[in-house]
């Protein structure tokens, strides 16, 4: 396409140019950013200039993405490979009718609100108990979609605490169960199984287990488990209580899934009345995403910048970092939010996707990650984009010192991170220091900085649960945009079958049972060393 052709040339054209000289124009910084509810999103510190960002509106229209957003809220089968609906905003916007296949969905989403909302209050009132007493700790069994986005929250959201202390087991290593139960009184424990197929090996596994050490001490272990799952049959078969069980519809992907039920552990630990504001914010951002005109729209913005790095710039990965310590698992939850949606290499017509899927994510809150991984994208060889979270304040009474440092350190890498240090400069610090000759030039070469490396910042004025629900609703509507000009299916997730299939063929060679015929060589020594090792 010639948008694609022209972005391109563009790029290669402008690819040297200092990014610092952007900002002769004195309108720079506000005019490469853009605001909405809580946020402030900056990407001035990019190469993305008027033509770009021109061309780059472009390539969204042509991609039709305003009628594709369109068709998202309004219920249309848009999950196409999969024949459903994507209606996670649905569950934090229950207002009206909305209809998919001709029936009101809103009903049910509102009634098992209702029903979440009061199961949380009895928990937390004491109304809901397990033999030993009131609830003091919940176990959230669940894995990727069912775990990464209520761990995450619940950890971002600690200042609003006033609920059971939550725990999460996700893998099925069996040191994580094990980990998570040993401390924990069973007869003061509610255990939650999260899962939309209830079907999922770990989750089931670490359900049993799970039973089993309730069994050892509670009469009825049955009566502190609930569900959350789409599987009815599934849950009455594992022994749940239906009025502990919290259903779901087929058009919420899991990764998007933190808004319903999958929240519960959220809810527990913040109460209803925050778990609202929670979606609140999230809706908020919804109505932005669905209204504000494409150049002045948070999502969009993030879904373009992310295209020129990625696809147009050629940079493979992208940094998350977030100065924000309650924000430590969003890099790990945007993991699968970003890969599982948009890590696709066929188009949803079904053809080879003609450019590249989308990036790796990676990252880990600053300051830590600057003592870590920042050597690389400061002096690496490739180029890292970089983006910045950051909030105005913290919760923290009497640490707004502290507060200050990290927000200078943030600031302090995007400037490092464009501005560089060139080599006279490099020099001069060093003849300061008293260096000369031959040894003055190599050591410089090594305190050269390259610069023009872009970054990002999204800020914001405190991580309450309001601004929370609006930065997941960002990022996820910023996939769902990526995915669209990209062409792919951003709520189906084929690839992670494969390996599924084969582990479950594989536990049988592991014990000896199955002699794996068939399987490759690397595959049945390295099995076969397995068994040898455990029988010593
Ligand atoms: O294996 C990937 C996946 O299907 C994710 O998409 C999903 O979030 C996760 O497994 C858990 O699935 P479930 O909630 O059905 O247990």
């Amino acid at each position: 396409m010639t948008i694609w052709h022209d972005l391109s040339r563009h790029h290669t054209a402008t690819a040297n140019r200092p990014m610092l000289a952007l900002f002769d124009d004195p309108a720079r910084a506000g005019d490469f950013s853009a605001e909405a509810a809580n946020f402030l999103f900056d990407y001035s510190k990019t190469n993305i200039d008027a033509k770009a960002r021109s061309l780059l509106l472009s390539l969204a229209e042509a991609a039709g993405l305003a009628a594709r957003r369109e068709a998202m809220f309004a219920g249309e089968l848009i999950n196409e490979t999969e024949g459903r609906a994507v209606l996670h905003t649905a569950l934090r916007n229950m207002q009206g009718v909305l209809e998919v296949g001709g029936q009101d969905v809103l009903p049910e989403v509102r009634a098992t609100h209702a029903r979440l909302v009061a199961f949380a209050r009895d928990v937390r009132e004491g109304r809901f108990c397990g033999q030993g007493g009131a609830i003091t700790d919940v176990v959230n069994i669940g894995i990727g979609g069912s775990d990464l986005g209520p761990a995450m929250a619940t950890l971002a959201l600690a200042p609003y605490h006033t609920g059971p202390r939550c725990h999460f087991v996700s893998n099925v290593d069996g040191a994580h169960v094990h980990d998570v139960l040993a401390p924990l009184n069973p007869e003061t424990t509610l255990v939650i199984i999260a899962s939309k197929t209830f079907t999922t090996i770990e989750t089931m596994t670490n359900a049993a287990t799970a039973r089993a050490w309730m069994a050892a001490s509670v009469a009825d272990p049955a009566a502190q488990f609930a569900a959350v799952s789409s599987s009815a049959e599934r849950t009455a078969a594992f022994g749940i209580a239906p009025e502990r069980v919290f259903g779901f519809a087929d058009w919420v992907g899991g990764r998007y899934s933190l808004w319903g039920p999958i929240g519960l552990p959220l809810m527990l630990a913040i109460g209803p009345a925050h778990f609202d504001a929670f979606l609140a914010g999230a809706a908020e951002i919804d109505a932005h995403f669905r209204t504000a005109p494409l150049a002045r729209n948070l999502p969009v913005l993030l879904a373009l910048v992310g295209i020129w790095h990625n696809q147009v710039c050629g940079h493979a990965t992208r940094a998350v970092l977030p100065y924000d310590q309650h924000l430590s698992r969003l890099p790990a939850y945007l993991q699968q939010l970003e890969m599982e949606s948009n890590g696709k290499r066929v188009a949803i017509n079904g053809s080879d996707l003609p450019r590249h899927s989308g990036p790796v994510v990676w990252g880990e809150p600053g300051t830590n990650g600057q003592h870590a991984f920042y050597q690389l994208i400061h002096q690496g060889t490739r180029v890292v984009p970089c983006e910045f979270l950051l909030a105005a304040e913290g919760h923290e009474p009497g640490l707004d010192h502290q507060h200050l440092l990290l927000a200078a350190n943030c600031l302090a890498q995007s400037e490092a991170l464009m501005r560089g240090r060139g080599v006279a400069e490099a020099t001069t610090l060093l003849q300061a220091k008293g260096l000369r000759g031959t040894e003055l030039e190599r050591q410089a070469r090594h305190r050269v900085f390259p610069g023009n490396r872009p970054s990002t910042t999204l800020l914001y004025p405190r991580l309450t649960p309001h601004v929370l629900g609006g930065i997941l609703a960002i990022y996820e509507h910023r996939v769902f945009c990526e995915g669209v000009i990209l062409g792919l299916n951003s709520f189906d997730q084929w690839g992670v079958e494969l390996g599924k299939e084969l582990a479950l063929a594989l536990a049988p060679v592991l014990d000896g049972s199955d002699p794996g015929t068939g399987k490759d060589g690397s595959t049945l020594a390295l099995a076969a060393r397995l068994r040898a090792l455990r029988e010593h």
